[in-house]
């Protein structure tokens, strides 16, 4: 196989119901064995949104009575049910990875999950862990949790594990499966852009090695969680649509990982009709105003099953998936209607069904708290101390305009609408990006709100001017808060990583203002070099995408209410140009005319890793973040595990995700963390591994370990990180597994990417 080509894979795998899926498995074979051709058929396709005219399921499979079916609806998001009432909206995936917390990422899973489970939503399209932010304007970024893909899979194995815990289909929507990782030509012009001739979408050239080091890493923690869904991608992957990609499926997914759920479409992303069934996918979802009759499956389906084209035992397995993943989340026995709170028309009369839980207010605020990074506080400018008089600037400051009537579908975000693709501002403030993967911010709170209930109970008189860029400034003001944003949207990808007119905003304040503290609703990376050295901006800080509690989170941080614990999940750097190649998406038509090509030559140096191989100083670096009090780190100690085995191969049963064994711990780290200074704050602290290697090949260093301690002044945790074997493994390309690494291994823990105090190694 040359670069940038996908070899064939067929037949496409069965389904077999191993491990926990046995039960499931024997259900759904039952049920399946009752069912017509057109009813199996009938399985496999979503009706979109609108054709129902009932529930505004995203995508809506179709019930059958007859064998007690009850259908299925299919709905928005990762980080809250999209176009509904009464529901809560959720810190975006990004705030997630800044948090770098375990334990919350579980619990806002679970609290969203009941709330789609409430719905009757049966499968949600999220969480998403692709993009991965290899190209840093790409416009999905923040619906996923980090550039690095291992602290991707460790939050998004709780994620699953929430999700799938309150009784719903976790989607796993890699933006998708996978190497998605642009929406500039995500998908055919005539789909997107309607051009005369059609230019192919862009096609992700990635080597085997990246892949599974990279691409394909968290969508196995996935898969080891659980995950019943995967929703394949747009574009092309090695030169073959990734919904029509034998390699991809049946291989990677269906073989390697031994994957028992079903395959979706993303909307509009299905190419062929038999092709597609061959390939593996399992379910296709309409673009809208699919016809029955001549969308590439349906009757087309029932056909070339006639015709034999397509095996009736794929077709079987297609719907065996479907069912099994169904009866696996207990969805036959404890599930409301589908659809029934989500209607497609909330001006008509509906019933009103309240998705919320007080149980998970907490979650909500907590979530948005730790998903801000505090990256400069100089003079004691933070935390606040009862101001006497402060000034809020900035068009992010507050909530869309009263004046505007919200809609009927809730008071969006934004949809697909036309945007700068820089910042937000006619909207006011942002609690998510936009797209699919925008929020219904109900009862949002803005940074105004919140602050106008502060003030009044401190007595602090306020300033405000969210317009000007220059505004006039009260001398004796204490602090002046110039909150401006950095907005992203699916559909298209960021302009640029940051604008004059926010930045004159900040400057203009600055210069009259000897205290300017800036934060920003950032949905990616926000360049900070034209301000930051500016004596009078004395804090900054990188809010993402908070959801709900956007307001109250940031003001019991500015307050030193709570603490800052945030750290970066992404670089910034100083300048555009330090991101070298990965800055700008792929437009890539010439010189391959209708088949552009995106070759992912740069291997699994993205982010932190291509800053270390450059020997780039980046502004701030990947794991970033200050708090209010200062750790030290202390007492490394390096423990194998004498009673496991360290052979090169894992041997163990192929599970879901792969041989179990891969998940056994060959080795712990411990470390002492302390809390040195004299306010109560929690620390991320960072274990990172250098594998010996070509450096071209191997990063200097790669996650491998985080940990998340609370801790009084003086107090001190000892932590331990756990490695498995799959933590201390490569992906051997000759031999197709994950192979052992040998030698010294550099072990290093601390506090951000670049701040390590700690070193050891590791012999294996
Ligand atoms: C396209 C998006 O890529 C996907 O994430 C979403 O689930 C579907 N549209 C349905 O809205």
């Amino acid at each position: 196989v040359f670069y940038g080509q996908s070899p064939p894979v067929y037949p496409s795998p069965n389904g077999t119901g191993i491990g926990d899926w046995a039960d499931a498995y024997a259900k759904a074979r039952a049920l399946v064995s009752k069912m017509t051709l057109e009813e199996k058929v009938n399985i496999t396709i979503s009706i979109p949104q609108g054709e129902d005219h009932v529930t505004g399921c995203e995508g809506r499979v179709q019930s059958i009575p007859r064998v007690g079916f009850p259908g299925l609806c299919l709905a928005d998001a990762g980080q809250g049910l999209r176009n509904a009432e009464l529901v809560s909206a959720w810190p975006v995936g990004m705030s997630v990875g800044a948090s770098w917390n375990k334990k919350l990422a579980l619990q806002r899973a679970t609290g969203m999950g009941a709330e789609f489970k409430k719905k009757g939503i049966n499968v949600i399209f999220g969480p998403v862990v692709g993009p991965q932010g290899r190209i840093v304007k790409g416009g999905r970024n923040w619906e996923g949790f980090s550039s690095d893909p291992w602290q991707t899979g460790q939050l998004v194995y709780e994620t699953i594990k929430g999700l799938q815990g309150a009784g719903i289909i976790a989607s796993l929507k890699a933006q998708h499966f996978v190497a998605n990782e642009q929406e500039t030509r995500r998908s055919t012009s005539t789909f997107f852009y309607e051009d005369e001739n059609t230019t192919q979408a862009i096609s992700s050239n990635v080597d085997d090695k990246t892949m599974h080091e990279l691409y394909v890493w968290p969508f196995v923690d996935a898969l080891h969680a659980g995950a019943a869904n995967i929703m394949c991608s747009y574009q092309r992957l090695n030169n073959s649509y990734a919904c029509q990609n034998s390699k991809v499926l049946n291989g990677l997914l269906k073989t390697e990982l031994n994957f028992q759920g079903f395959v979706i479409t993303d909307w509009g992303a299905q190419h062929a009709g038999v092709a597609t069934a061959m390939a593996g996918m399992d379910s296709a979802a309409l673009p809208e105003g699919g016809d029955y009759g001549t969308m590439l499956w349906g009757l087309n389906l029932t056909l070339a099953v006639r015709n034999g084209s397509v095996p009736e035992t794929r077709l079987d397995d297609m719907v065996t998936r479907t069912l099994a993943a169904w009866y696996k989340l207990g969805q036959d026995r404890d599930f409301p209607e589908p659809g029934a709170g989500f209607p497609a028309d909330h001006t008509l009369p509906h019933d009103t069904i309240d998705a919320r839980d007080p149980k998970y207010d907490d979650v909500l605020l907590q979530g948005a708290i730790e998903g801000h990074v505090l990256v400069k506080n100089i003079n004691n400018a933070l935390p606040l101390k009862k101001p006497k008089m402060l000034g809020i600037y900035g068009y992010s400051a507050r909530s869309r305009d009263y004046y505007e009537p919200n809609s009927v579908l809730g008071p969006l975000q934004d949809d697909y609408g036309a945007l700068d693709h820089v910042i937000i501002d006619r909207n006011g403030t942002v609690y998510s990006g936009g797209g699919s993967g925008a929020t219904s911010p109900w009862l949002a709170v803005s940074p105004w709100d919140a602050l106008l209930q502060r003030a009044r109970k401190d007595r602090t008189a306020l300033y405000w001017d969210f317009q000007s860029t220059n505004p006039q400034i009260n001398a004796n003001l204490d602090a002046c808060l110039v909150i401006v944003n950095a907005y992203a949207t699916e559909g298209t990808d960021r302009d640029a990583l940051r604008d004059d007119y926010t930045d004159s905003i900040i400057l203009n304040t600055a210069s009259n203002c000897t205290n300017t503290i800036v934060v920003f609703h950032n949905l990616g990376a926000r360049l900070v070099d034209t301000f930051v050295d500016h004596p009078n901006v004395t804090a900054i800080i990188f809010a993402h995408g908070p959801g709900q509690e956007s307001g109250n989170g940031l003001v019991s941080l500015l307050y030193g209410d709570v603490n800052f614990s945030g750290k970066m999940p992404y670089t910034v750097a100083k300048n555009e140009s330090d991101y070298g190649s990965l800055l700008d998406p792929t437009q890539a038509v010439e010189p391959y005319g209708q088949y552009p090509q995106d070759n992912f030559t740069e291997g699994l140096f993205i982010d932190y890793k291509a800053f270390d191989k450059a020997g780039i100083q980046p502004r701030y670096e990947f794991g970033f973040g200050l708090s209010y009090t200062t750790f030290n780190f202390t007492d490394l100690k390096i423990t194998k595990n004498n009673s496991a085995r360290f052979d090169q191969y894992p041997s163990g049963e192929v599970l879901q995700g792969g041989p179990a064994d891969l998940w056994d711990i060959l080795v712990t780290v411990t470390v002492t963390v302390t809390n040195t200074g004299e306010v109560p704050g929690a620390e991320v602290a960072q274990l990172y591994l250098g594998i010996p290697g070509d450096e071209d090949v191997v990063p200097v260093r790669q996650l491998r370990g985080f940990e998340k301690p609370s801790l009084l002044a003086n107090q001190s945790a000892t932590l331990s990180f756990p490695l498995t074997r799959r933590d201390l493994s490569e992906w051997d390309v000759v031999a197709q597994k994950w192979g052992l690494v040998t030698g010294d291994i550099k072990v290093e823990v601390g506090s951000s990417s670049r701040a390590l105090p700690l070193v050891g190694t590791l012999t294996l």
